[in-house]
């Protein structure tokens, strides 16, 4: 048996994998572009597994799926692969179309054409299962209820706007070509090896390193946070258990501003590295411009995968951010590592009005 895992090098696909092979010996071939995005050091602890094969390559490769998928033959695709930073997709959309939407579509394909070779139970245990977001459905008001299954796709940033386009491809080709497909909507992941971009690990990294903590406009922007790990188990769950053709909300109930995430992450800094100077790393915070087009609030309801599923996220957010935290201090060189010129060129760019 074997998974075809796609983005397996990137902050959620790598701890998939990794917590795949903490549980199971079934060979995961992962395919991904290794964009600034992917790391495989994210994977050397699985040096040596031969369960583990690592092609680098991209999802709209046609020819590389295709033979990987006729060699390989997997039981199931899993799609983590995306360019997925809100932030750069302002900057420079190009490749979150190319990638999100062409790249989905190239894989259903190869998939589709993989799949008809099938027969028997081979054909009919055969699944497709695509990562998404629950930024595809667009910006909360303050009192509106938590995202279900059937809220409308209202995509807002050039990010949220791919996404949802591959939703409904693959949406699509379950409709019409009858492809087994499980999409995963998920909020937001914060955890070991989240590229220091995104906001937890951008604060855990800039704070140690005495650099302002930019927070946009009024920090009172809501998220819904899930630690990775209780991501993985979901997307394993649904994988296992998941009705053809549904698509699960996936959701920690951990709906929170993000200044009180700074305030969380300064705070946890405060008693496990203080500063030498014996301020709290709150200092550092700044104010900053507003992400043009900033969704308010995001808020997942996850009873469906709950009630259908049984899955339930194990952390909560003052146990997972704790983990969090305390992994980037035990791994500085990991920080070191994707502090590449490329990754100060962007932090550069993007804070240079700060
Ligand atoms: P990431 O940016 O950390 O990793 C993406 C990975 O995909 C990288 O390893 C990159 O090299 C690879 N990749 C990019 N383009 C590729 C291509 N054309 N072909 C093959 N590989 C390619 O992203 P992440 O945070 O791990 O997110 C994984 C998936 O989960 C994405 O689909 C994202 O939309 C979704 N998601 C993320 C979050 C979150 O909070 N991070 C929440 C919900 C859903
Ligand atoms: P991010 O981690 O980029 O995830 P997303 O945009 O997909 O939700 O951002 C999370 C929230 O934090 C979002 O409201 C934007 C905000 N943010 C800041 O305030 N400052 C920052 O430097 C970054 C990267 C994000």
């Amino acid at each position: 048996m074997t998974l075809l895992v796609t983005g397996g090098a990137g902050f959620i696909g790598s701890n998939f994998v990794l917590d795949w092979f903490a549980a199971s010996d079934e060979t995961v071939v992962n395919l991904d572009k290794l964009t600034y995005a992917g790391n495989v050091h994210n994977l050397i602890s699985l040096k040596g597994n031969q369960h583990h094969i690592f092609v680098q390559g991209d999802i709209g490769d046609a020819a590389l799926v295709g033979s990987l998928l006729a060699q390989h033959r997997p039981r199931a695709v899993l799609n983590f692969a995306a360019e997925s930073h809100v932030d750069r997709s302002i900057l420079g959309p190009g490749e979150f179309i190319q990638t999100n939407i062409v790249g989905t579509f190239q894989l259903l394909e190869q998939v589709r054409t993989y799949w008809g070779t099938l027969t028997g139970d081979e054909k009919s245990a055969f699944r497709l299962l695509h990562v998404s977001t629950d930024e595809v459905y667009g910006s909360l008001g303050a009192r509106d209820p938590a995202f279900t299954e059937n809220h409308r796709y209202e995509p807002n940033s050039p990010y949220s706007a791919s996404k949802a386009a591959s939703d409904h491809l693959v949406r699509a080709y379950h409709h019409t070509y009858g492809l087994p497909v499980l999409t995963t909507n998920c909020s937001n992941n914060y955890g070991p090896m989240h590229f220091p971009e995104k906001l937890i690990p951008l604060m855990i990294v800039n704070a140690q390193a005495g650099k302002s903590l930019p927070v946009y406009g009024d920090g009172q922007q809501i998220r819904d946070w899930l630690y990775v790990k209780d991501h993985c188990s979901a997307i394993r769950a649904v994988l296992a258990t998941g009705r053809v053709g549904e698509t699960y909300n996936v959701g920690g109930w951990n709906e929170k501003p993000n200044l009180e995430i700074v305030h969380s992450v300064c705070d946890l800094l405060d008693e496990l590295k203080p500063r030498a100077n014996g301020h709290s790393y709150r200092q550092q915070i700044t104010y900053v411009t507003d992400r043009p087009g900033h969704d308010r609030r995001y808020a997942i309801d996850a009873r469906k995968i709950e009630q259908e599923i049984g899955w339930k996220p194990a952390e909560t957010f003052e146990t997972g951010i704790r983990k969090t935290v305390q992994w980037y201090l035990d791994n500085p060189d990991w920080v070191t590592q994707v502090q590449s010129g490329a990754y100060r060129d962007w932090v550069a760019m993007q804070y240079a009005q700060a």
